[in-house]
C-alpha cells in the first residue's frame, strides 16, 4: 500500500456505531511494582522472551495503519513502560507519525527522575502516573516497594521537563486507601496535578475484587465536598473515562473514573495491543487477536487492515461487571495494558 492510500482509509467503526480514536499499546508485561489489584501476590509470571514482544518497528508499523484509520490518541502502557529500554526511542518514532495528534504514557512513576527529560525531548505529550497512596508506608505495603519519595521525585522532574498537567490514577479500594481521598484532594489543589479517583474493577489475576471493595463514585463525591465546594465540569469530550471537578476557587482539578457504577462504554473509543501484539477490543474480553504473526509472515498492509477492521466490528457492547454472567477477562490488567 502507498504511504497516500494508507492515511486516506475510512474511519474504524464497530457494530455500534462507535468510532475508535485511541490506541493503548502495551509494551511490556514486565513492572517493577507488585500491586495487589493489578498482579498476584505470588506467582509473577515470567516475561515472555523478548523475541515474543513487538520491537519497535512493529509498534510503530501497526500503530501507523490504526492512524490511517482514524486513531488520534496513542497511549503506551504496560506493565511498567519505563522498564522498555530506550522506550524514548519509540515515543521519537511514533511522533513521526503523521495524523497522531496525541503520545500520552501511563506509568508508576519510579524511574522517571531519569526518563522524563528524554521522554519530553522525543515528543511525549501527556503523562499519567499511578498512584494509590500518599503515605509512604501504605505505598509500600500496595506496591511492594519503599518508593513513595521517588515517585514524589519523578513526578517533579516530570513537571521540570515540562509536562503539564500531569495526571494522577488512585485507585480507591474499600478498606486499603479509602481514607485518603480528602489528602488526594489537597493533593491537587497544592499541585496543580489532576487527581483521578478510579472504581476498584474485577481485574486482578487472583480475584479478590468484590463488590463491597468498590468505592462508588457518589461516595466519593460526597467526600470530596468535605474539602470545598465542588464545581461539577462534566466531561471535555464524549469518550473521556473521566468525569471532572474543580472546587470554586479555582484550585483543584478533580476526575472521577467510574467504570461499575457509572459504565461509560457506549461512548468508548478504545483499542488494545498488548505487548505481544495481540488486538483487544475491551478490558474485559474473553480473547484477543493476534497481528504480530501475520505482520512477521509480511502479509501486505491491506489484510492487516482487514483483520483489523472485522475484529473492531465485532467489539463489545460493553462489560458486564456486576451482572450474573460476568466472566473475569482472561489476562489480569498488567498483562493488558491500562
Ligand atoms: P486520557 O487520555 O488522559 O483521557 O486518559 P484515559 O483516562 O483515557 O487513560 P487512562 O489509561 O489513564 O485510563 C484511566 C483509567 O480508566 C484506567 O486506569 C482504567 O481504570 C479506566 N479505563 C480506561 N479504559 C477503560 C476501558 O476501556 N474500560 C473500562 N471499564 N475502564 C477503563
Ligand atoms: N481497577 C481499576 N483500575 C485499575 N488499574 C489497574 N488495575 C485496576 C483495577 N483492578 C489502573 C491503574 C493504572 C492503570 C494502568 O490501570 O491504576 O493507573
Amino acid at each position: 500500500m502507498t504511504p497516500s492510500t494508507l492515511s486516506s482509509q475510512p474511519l474504524l467503526k464497530d457494530a455500534y456505531h462507535r468510532v475508535i480514536r485511541d490506541l493503548r499499546v502495551s509494551v511490556t508485561e514486565r513492572c517493577n511494582y507488585k500491586c495487589f489489584y493489578c498482579k498476584p501476590e505470588f506467582g509473577f509470571r515470567e516475561a515472555r522472551s523478548r523475541a515474543g514482544i513487538m520491537s519497535y518497528e512493529e509498534i510503530t508499523h501497526l500503530t501507523r495503519l490504526f492512524v490511517g484509520m482514524g486513531v488520534e490518541k496513542v497511549r503506551l502502557t504496560g506493565g511498567e513502560p519505563l522498564l522498555r529500554r530506550g522506550i524514548e526511542d519509540l515515543v521519537s518514532m511514533l511522533s513521526d507519525i503523521e495524523g497522531l495528534a496525541d503520545i500520552a504514557m501511563t506509568t508508576n512513576g519510579h524511574l522517571l527522575v531519569s526518563k522524563a527529560r528524554k521522554l519530553r525531548d522525543a515528543g511525549l505529550h501527556r503523562l499519567t502516573v499511578s498512584l494509590d497512596s500518599l503515605r509512604r508506608e501504605r505505598f509500600a505495603s500496595i506496591t511492594g516497594q519503599d518508593s513513595l519519595e521517588q515517585v514524589m521525585n519523578g513526578l517533579r522532574a516530570a513537571e521540570d521537563a515540562g509536562f503539564s498537567p500531569i495526571k494522577i490514577n488512585a485507585v480507591i479500594v474499600r478498606g486499603i486507601n479509602d481514607d485518603e481521598i480528602e489528602d488526594f484532594a489537597h493533593f491537587s489543589r497544592e499541585t496543580g496535578h489532576i487527581v483521578r479517583f478510579i472504581e476498584f474493577m474485577p481485574l486482578d489475576e487472583d480475584k479478590r475484587w468484590s463488590h463491597d471493595k468498590v468505592v462508588p463514585q457518589s461516595e466519593m463525591i460526597q467526600r470530596l465536598r468535605g474539602v470545598g465546594q465542588l464545581v461539577e465540569k462534566g466531561r471535555s469530550y464524549s469518550s473521556e473515562t473521566a468525569s471532572t471537578f474543580s472546587y470554586a476557587d479555582g484550585r483543584g482539578n478533580i476526575g472521577i473514573i467510574a467504570p461499575v457504577t457509572a459504565p461509560f462504554c457506549g461512548q468508548c473509543s478504545r483499542l488494545r495491543l498488548t505487548a505481544e501484539g495481540k488486538l483487544r477490543t475491551c478490558l474485559f474480553s474473553l480473547d484477543d487477536h493476534d497481528l504480530l504473526k501475520p505482520l512477521r509472515e509480511n502479509v501486505d498492509d491491506s489484510v492487516l487492515i482487514e483483520m483489523i477492521r472485522t475484529i473492531t466490528w465485532r467489539k463489545e457492547a460493553g462489560h458486564k461487571i456486576g451482572k450474573q454472567d460476568f466472566s473475569y477477562p482472561n489476562r489480569s490488567m498488567s498483562l493488558i495494558g491500562g
